[in-house]
């Protein structure tokens, strides 16, 4: 059998600062403050974290302490509070060590058959670097495998390397390796790229660092907290229209629906403003400043990192074209695009509804200038832009709504023609969702369109 218990290992993640008995349970008071409490009905509970408090132990080491079962019992205690790492090669000198910001995560050295450890690397799994560390991660067990100097080039050359050896026990033990069993429809449907983002935006009953903190603080400036015009071609926009009359939420909600084709009548440049306005533009009052953080959408810290670019391919007043949206001016700034690629902007949009034969009058490009967001949070900053994205989808589609405009949702998009079009440097700002928005209808989900609704003429 291609195990070897005196190379698989443990050692305490914090340090242990004292130990208490009282009756069965065991306290354990961790540096940093942390409190864990074992079940432990006898001393071997001490002797055990006692061993760990020396240094690494192998399993060996640990089994001979204490039988299989009480031993299983006290390390799990110790994973499942995160006070356990695992290690695998000698104890003081180990090839790699495992570590997990997951509360769930507690793998225990036992003995498996050759065959299952043929099983090729977890699909979950990558290799990565971090800080000068190799990594290999796997977002399924949200837990990394660390290679230490001694085990980087031998072990990390051999993850594709079938062979039994006590190695792939070790990443067997450790759930590195592909299940044996078949997957279930549920696992099947989850791709890579979906767990990892997942695995690595949320906290599994862990202590990740995840939250309010600017880990790149007092390395770098930073960022301007309002995106400077793209280009000196400013346009005006007409004032908002605050007289028009408004059905109520309840209405607006009822009435919703995604209107994929564009309307009989072409977007108006004043239906355009109002609908910016309304949406985007934040509420100025006099004892308020001049600032986003007033939008009429809520944000996550306020950072506002999103940005708005409105791509006309069709409306009244305003030449076809890629605009910048400030809504500190309420103006639109006219990006000097390329026609082609702005066309192939448009119908990417009218691809992903299926109405390539008639594209919609205009798409809201919206943009994430991620570096902003991620001086307020560590380790969410792309999920924040993106449930920002949504928070302002569902506005567009109610202001579009009551104003009785066409609107669609986009799942897909290409931020590689947005940089182009832009020539905004994807790491600096990159589009993450796009909105389609066309004119008003002659018949809306309320039913025909009041004379009133009529666009003027041009
Ligand atoms: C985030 C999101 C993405 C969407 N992506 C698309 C899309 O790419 N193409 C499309 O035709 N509709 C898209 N939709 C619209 C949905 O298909 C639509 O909301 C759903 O069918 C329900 O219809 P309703 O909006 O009329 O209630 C999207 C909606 C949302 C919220």
């Amino acid at each position: 059998m291609p195990s070897d218990p005196l190379l698989f290992g443990y050692s305490l993640a914090v340090d242990i600062e004292t130990m208490a008995r009282q009756g069965d349970a065991l306290h354990l008071h961790l540096a940093g403050g942390r409190s864990v409490t074992l079940a432990c009905p006898d001393l071997r509970g001490e002797k055990i974290v006692e061993r760990l408090q020396a240094g690494p132990a192998s399993h060996a080491a640990l089994a001979d302490i204490c039988s299989d079962s009480m031993l299983v019992r006290i390390l799990s205690q110790l994973a499942l509070n995160q006070v356990l790492h695992w290690h695998f090669g000698p104890p003081d000198r180990p090839f790699c060590r495992v570590e997990s910001f997951s509360g769930t995560y507690c793998p225990i050295y036992h003995p498996a058959e050759a065959a299952v450890l043929r099983q090729p690397l977890s699909r979950f799994a990558c290799l990565r670097q971090e800080q000068g560390e190799t990594i290999l991660q796997n977002a399924e067990l949200h837990a990394r495998l660390v290679f230490l100097p001694g085990g980087q080039d031998v072990l990390a050359a051999t993850l594709a390397d079938p062979t039994p050896s006590a190695w792939r026990h070790f990443l067997f033990c450790t759930g590195f390796l592909e299940p044996v069993a078949a997957e279930s429809p549920a696992r099947e449907s989850w791709e890579f790229h979906d767990l990892l983002f997942h695995d690595a935006t949320r906290l599994f009953v862990g202590e990740r660092p995840i939250g309010k903190r600017d880990r790149l603080k007092g390395k770098h400036p930073k960022p301007e907290k309002i995106a400077p015009p793209l280009s000196q071609d400013r346009i005006a926009l007409p004032p908002v229209d605050t007289d028009r009359a408004s059905a109520s939420l309840r209405q607006v909600m009822a009435l919703r629906r995604s209107l994929r084709e564009p309307g009989e009548w072409p977007l108006q440049l004043a239906d355009l403003s109002t609908f910016l306005g309304r949406t985007l533009q934040a509420q100025l009052k006099p004892d308020r400043p001049d600032d986003r953080r007033f939008r009429p959408m809520p944000n996550g810290g306020g950072a506002h990192e999103l940005e708005f670019y409105i791509l006309i391919q069709r409306c009244a007043g305003l030449d076809a074209g890629l605009y910048q949206y400030r809504e500190s001016e309420h103006a639109l700034y006219r990006l000097p695009a390329n026609a082609a690629l702005a066309k192939r902007a448009t119908l990417l949009s009218a691809g992903a509804m299926g109405t390539e034969e008639a594209p919609p009058d205009c798409v809201i490009l919206m943009a994430s200038r991620l570096p902003k967001i991620a001086r307020e949070y560590e380790g969410i900053a792309y999920r924040l832009s993106l449930l920002h994205a949504g928070v302002a989808m569902q506005s567009f589609y109610l202001v579009a709504t009551d104003m009785g405009l066409s609107p669609c949702a986009n799942g897909s998009g290409d931020s590689l023609v947005f940089e182009r079009l832009t020539g905004l440097p994807l790491l600096q700002e990159t589009a993450i969702a796009e909105f389609a928005l066309s004119g008003r209808r002659v018949t809306t989900p309320a039913g025909p369109a009041a004379d009133s609704e009529r666009p003027p003429l041009h």
